[in-house]
């Protein structure tokens, strides 16, 4: 069964999907980035994390292949550039998006990180764009607990539908107070990297090996279970490869115990004190 996180309206969407970052950087890479976004597809992963950043526009192209016939059973995600987040340049940005993702609308549309247009101008856009079908919804992307509550005070700042921000063992600073004001508002955070991103150490942990053992798991799998263990946090991580695809598909089956996340604390503590928030 596809479990899923409710969005502040009530609406449910997929607690598990798919990231995008760094597809479309390869022309040889493309077929499998397709094959393997097309696979977590058949295996339930129906939301899909794209921006317009990635690829310089090539991943959207990529979700847009993927995603051919299928786009109703799908909930796509996409991000402007702060440089592009203007008054005039929120929905030029998303009409390009629109395009490479060959679709009427985004679900959600985020801007990627603070930039220097002011946010009242944004969040004007975005409305606009949500008035006009063009996106259903709209949120932020790797804002701390002073710009969510800046945001909350601006005309329609209440209608931020989620905020995606790094996420994982080793780097669990959020738990603070970012994700429980999140909690508390209703409103979804989506946890990038949570398998700790292209290369990481994080796999490598003796404490998730250990749990992954325990549920005859990887510790890929067990990081995305823990990650998702709130309720409330959906998780992107990105995959290429098929095998992997498979595995992350199936972690959300997995309910992670008290003495597995005892013991994953124990190794990747949970923050004491406010920690600013880490980016990538
Ligand atoms: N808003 C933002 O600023 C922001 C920043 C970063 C990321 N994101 C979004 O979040 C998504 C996920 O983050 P991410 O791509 O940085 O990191 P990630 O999903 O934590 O890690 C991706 C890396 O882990 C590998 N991997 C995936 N599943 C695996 C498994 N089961 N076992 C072993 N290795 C596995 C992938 O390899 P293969 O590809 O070879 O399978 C890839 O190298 C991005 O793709 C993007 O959509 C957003």
């Amino acid at each position: 069964m596809t479990r899923c996180v409710r969005l502040p309206d009530g609406t449910e969407v997929p607690a598990l999907g798919q990231g995008t970052w760094h597809m479309g950087e390869s022309a040889r890479a493309a077929e499998q980035e397709v094959a393997a976004l097309k696979l977590g597809i058949e295996l339930g992963m129906t939301l899909i994390d794209t921006a317009e950043m990635y690829g310089n526009g090539r991943a959207e192209e990529l979700v847009a292949e993927a995603t051919a016939g299928k786009r109703d059973e799908l909930f796509i995600v996409s991000k402007v550039y702060p440089h592009n987040a203007s008054r005039a340049g929120v929905p030029a940005a998303c009409e390009r998006s629109l395009k490479r993702l060959r679709t009427d609308r985004i679900d959600l549309y985020l801007l990627h990180w603070r930039g220097s247009h002011p946010l009242a101008e944004t969040v004007e856009a975005f409305e606009a764009l949500k008035a006009a079908g063009k996106i259903r919804y709209w949120g932020v992307s790797n804002f701390d607990t002073k710009d969510m509550l800046e945001l909350a005070k601006l005309p329609h700042g209440d209608a931020c539908a989620a905020n995606q921000v790094l996420y994982h063992p080793d780097t669990r600073g959020i738990e603070f107070d970012l994700l429980p004001w999140c909690t508390r508002v209703g409103m979804p955070v989506m946890a990038y990297s949570p398998v700790g991103g292209q290369g990481g150490p994080l796999l490598r942990s003796p404490a998730l090996t250990a749990v992954a053992k325990r549920h005859d798991a990887t510790p890929a799998q067990v990081a995305i279970a823990w990650g998702m263990r709130h309720g409330t946090v959906i998780s992107i991580p990105k995959a290429s490869n098929e095998a992997h695809v498979r595995e992350n598909a199936a972690a959300g089956e997995i309910s992670l115990t008290a003495e597995d996340l005892a013991e994953i604390d124990a190794r990747h503590p949970p923050p004491r004190r406010k920690q600013g928030l880490d980016i990538l």
